[in-house]
């Protein structure tokens, strides 16, 4: 009745552009493009969500992560309440997307099964609506049911549902509200099934918001005893539509407790609604993957795609074109997203998606190289529209996939090699040494059942069971971190957050880290005085804390910068009002849901409502800030010299030194990186104005070349620019020639107290990605200085060279020194380029000793060998073996004869 009502009271018709188009869109059958557009159009408009944008697939600081899995990944910080209460997500309520998701590596791996069937997928899109302590069990299932019988029209009778049964074990009751609320709706009891733990009870991870699901299945043609099928893993009865309930939070004990705030997340699979919505059994046959599979036909030459499966397709042609449609849109959606093929984690993941889909393509499809990567324009025609950084650079995925299948094509060429010779080593009763076959996968990339397949077309046995077990190693190596693993002293967990807010503690001020003026050529730090208001003892809130502890302490305000964007937290330390002598030290400061918590050593008591004077480690501040600002320099100057697609990929910035990560298309010379540091020298040496201002969001995008990272900003967000006041920045249209980004850190206000800036190492880190590590100031000028130091060692080892080459031992000495000098040149604190010149003179220096040595060896070999021989000749013989080495082999047949 209810639904009914809801219905009639907005109007069936004007709900959506989709259904609107009604029965139109029906007679055409309405594409995957309409059926996304109209799922996210009727929650935004008609139920009042936002809509928020996909998130990149690579996962926003979550290491527990290897690749974004499921919609709900870029919310986690709101379920965890660990949320800057800054930042526009905190406001977030109703949200609706639509969500680029990857399984094909960590809890959810689906690579090896895709091709196989018809439904399973490495990359996917994932429909989502949330609630962040709005509605909650009703208006989710209710939502739902609406989209789906009213909106989509799809038949009630083909709906089944499911619900969380309970777990006794567990002390968990059956989800009878859940049970209610669809029968209210009016599912028909036979449809509505209960189901245990493993599948009606969602759990983000190992800890962590969870509480029960309830699923909606649909049946493509199963018809009578279909309720029986549920959940058996009938291709015919596929789930399309997860909703969760966040109601617990589940402990590191085991333990489950109640959430403060509760939490609706669902899930959809958008190519399994799809195939529903346009007649399909198979997800392959809807225009999500036909235009590939028709792009595979009309490129390779195979027969045209069946839809076989198993047995029916003994040639795996249909397996091939499936994995190759699903592959190709898994790596055009993770290499627009800056994911590129390596060998760690989820670029190792990416490497193995290529790989599989070359091996179909060339192996079974028998396709021309380059086919695969001639894919990627069909899949922008599908994709583009609702995920436009995929149209930003299609040459630069195209020659990465390109590059990737050669390297890939020239390693199957070696391996069939290594395959070969080691068959003619065996006898036929062996089978293949599995330390082979491992070092095919790790070290030449064969996927694991290529390796099988290989030896099998060869009737060769080989130990899987033990190949299976290096396998489970090596994903153990690849398991991410547990989070407490990763976790540097005190941080604040969701418990943590939800007991502040119940408890009334206030969210910390730290504004305060901002107030600083120069003074004298000299940075004063603003002082600060706060009010102790909340204290940890381990894991509890407690009011007081003893002697020799090292505790979490929350104030009203602080001045001391908290670990983030890319900044290390600051050093320093407390004082309490009256207890002049007695310093607290803070090891580390960490922020969460807007608490700012600082870990202190307490020699002696401390207690909540203490007077507390901070006293931040000025030395290290200053250190850091010099080189955040020194890093947004070299981020521009990266940009002027490699291009305007240069990207930050990541930034580490301590007291020491600065790392900055980026992409590129080839790799950096010397003399780039070179000009690179000109131009931030340049910058230094005009002692710039670095101005900062908090501007609203929704006027940042009118800066034009502002820097920003994948990153959920605070609102107002911190801007930082470079020799032109923000003002000025947001009232003009020109590009501007300096850097401006967007950052929470703490930052110099002239550039000129960075001095100097050289980069000591540059590195690519994978395919595509590099890594600088640049030092500046005082240590920039030592590391010039001691490169010229080792230059003047190396000229004088050459000069040696060049003279003391007369004996073995002489020229055996210098060799060892040679090496000496190589050890320390590639340990040192020096610049790059001089590094690299070094080592090339070290090596010339190094072939010079060693050929010299050879000489003088086989000099002394010759005339022991002549020496010899006359003992020969006076009745030795010759040894086996013993022969000289280098120089007149005739010897010893002269010898012998
Ligand atoms: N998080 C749930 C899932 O991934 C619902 O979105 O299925």
């Amino acid at each position: 009745m209810a639904a009914v009502q809801l219905v009639s009271a907005l109007g069936r018709r004007a709900m959506c552009r989709w259904t609107a188009a009604g029965d139109r869109a029906r007679e055409r059958v309405p594409s995957a493009g309409h059926i996304r557009q109209s799922f996210v159009c009727y929650f935004r408009d008609k139920q009042r969500h936002r809509e928020v944008r996909s998130a990149p697939v690579i996962p926003r600081g979550d290491p527990s992560l290897l690749l974004v899995n499921a919609g709900m990944n870029q919310f986690k910080p709101i379920l965890l309440g660990t949320v800057d209460p800054r930042s526009p997500m905190a406001q977030y309520q109703r949200v609706v997307n639509s969500q680029k998701c990857v399984r094909a590596g960590g809890k959810h791996n689906d690579l090896e099964d895709v091709g196989r069937d018809l439904y399973h997928h490495t990359f996917f899109e994932m429909l989502g609506n949330w609630s962040f302590g709005d509605y909650f069990k009703e208006e989710a299932c209710r939502m739902a049911w609406e989209l789906l019988t009213e909106v989509y029209d799809i038949p009630q009778d083909r709906l089944y549902v499911t619900f969380f049964g309970g777990d006794p074990a567990l002390g968990l009751t059956a989800d009878e509200e859940t049970k209610e609320i669809w029968l209210s709706i009016g599912v028909h009891p036979h449809h509505l099934l209960p189901f245990g733990l493993a599948h009606n009870f969602w759990e983000m991870g190992e800890m962590g918001p969870c509480g029960p699901c309830t699923e909606i299945h649909y049946d493509h043609g199963v018809g009578k005893g279909a309720a029986a099928q549920v959940n058996t893993g009938n291709p015919q009865l596929v789930e399309i539509w997860n909703l969760v309930f966040m109601q617990y939070s589940r402990e590191a004990d085991g333990s489950l407790h109640c959430l403060p705030q509760r939490s609706v997340d669902t899930g959809m699979g958008l190519e399994r609604l799809v195939a529903v919505l346009q007649g399909k059994e198979s997800n392959y046959d809807t225009d999500l993957f036909t235009p590939i599979l028709d792009a595979i036909h009309r490129g390779s030459k195979a027969p045209p795609y069946r839809g076989l499966v198993g047995d029916m397709d003994p040639d795996m042609i249909d397996r091939a074109y499936r994995v190759l449609a699903d592959h190709i849109r898994a790596l055009t959606i993770c290499i627009a997203d800056g994911l590129y093929p390596g060998m760690t984690g989820a670029a190792l993941v990416l490497r193995r998606i290529l790989r599989r889909a070359v091996r179909y393509s060339v192996e079974v499809l028998q396709a021309p190289p380059g086919f695969l990567a001639g894919l990627v324009p069909t899949v922008l025609e599908i994709l583009g529209d609702a995920y436009p950084e995929l149209k930003q650079d299609p040459c630069q995925i195209m020659d990465t996939i390109n590059e990737n299948e050669a390297a890939f094509l020239s390693s199957l060429h070696r391996g069939r090699r290594v395959i070969d010779r080691t068959l003619q080593k065996m006898d036929n009763s062996q089978s293949f040494p599995v330390d082979v076959a491992w070092s095919l996968h790790r070290n030449l990339g064969f996927p694991l059942d290529l390796v099988s397949l290989m030896l099998e077309e060869k009737a060769v046995i080989m130990d899987t069971e033990a190949l299976g077990q290096l396998a489970k190693e090596e994903a153990e190596r690849l398991r991410p971190l547990p989070q407490s693993d990763l976790q540097p002293d005190r941080v604040l967990c969701i418990q943590d957050i939800s007991e502040l807010q119940r408890t009334g503690v206030p969210r910390t001020d730290d504004s305060a880290k901002y107030i600083y003026k120069l003074q004298d050529g000299k940075y004063v730090l603003s002082p600060c005085q706060a009010t102790v208001v909340a204290l940890y003892d381990n894991n509890s809130l407690v009011k007081e804390v003893g002697q020799s502890q090292t505790c979490g302490v929350i104030l009203d305000q602080t001045n001391f910068y908290s670990e983030q964007g890319g900044q290390t937290h600051d050093l320093g330390y407390f004082v309490r009002e009256g207890h002049q002598d007695v310093l607290l030290p803070v090891v580390n400061v960490q922020a969460a849901g807007g608490f700012v918590i600082h870990t202190v050593s307490v020699p002696e008591s401390l207690h909540v409502g203490d007077r507390i004077d901070l006293f931040v480690n000025e030395a290290h501040r200053l250190a850091c800030m010099v080189k955040h600002t020194a890093t947004h320099l070299l981020n521009y100057a990266l940009r002027c010299v490699l291009g305007d697609h240069t990207e930050q990929r990541g930034s580490h910035i301590t007291a020491d030194r600065l790392r900055f990560d980026y992409n590129i298309r080839t790799p950096v010379t010397g003399q780039q990186l070179e000009t690179v540091e000109e131009i931030v020298r340049d910058v230094i040496c005009r002692d710039e104005h670095v101005y900062t201002a908090d501007v609203p969001l929704n006027q940042v995008n009118c800066i034009r070349g502002l820097r920003s990272i994948d990153e959920v900003y605070p609102d107002p967000v911190r801007v930082v620019s470079v020799g032109v006041p923000v003002e000025q920045l947001l009232h003009s249209s020109d590009k501007q020639h300096t850097s401006v980004e967007l950052c929470c850190g703490t930052h110099l206000l002239r550039t000129g107290m960075i001095q100097d800036l050289v980069i000591v190492s540059e590195r690519q880190l994978g395919k595509g990605i590099s890594r600088i590590l640049a030092i500046t100031g005082e240590e920039a000028k030592e590391a010039r200085e001691l490169g010229r130091i080792l230059a003047e060692e190396v000229d004088s080892l050459s000069l040696r060279l060049d003279n003391g080459m007369k004996s073995l031992v002489d020229s055996q000495r210098l060799s060892k020194e040679i090496g000496q000098l190589t050890d320390v040149v590639d340990g040192a604190v020096i610049l790059h380029r001089d590094r690299r010149q070094l080592q090339e003179r070290l090596r010339a220096l190094h072939r010079t000793a060693n050929t010299a040595i050879r000489k003088l060896e086989s000099r002394e070999t010759i005339s022991l060998g002549l020496w010899t021989a006359t003992l020969c000749k006076d009745g030795y013989i010759w040894e086996e073996g013993k022969s000289p080495e280098y120089g007149l082999g005739g010897h010893s047949n002269t010898a012998t004869s």
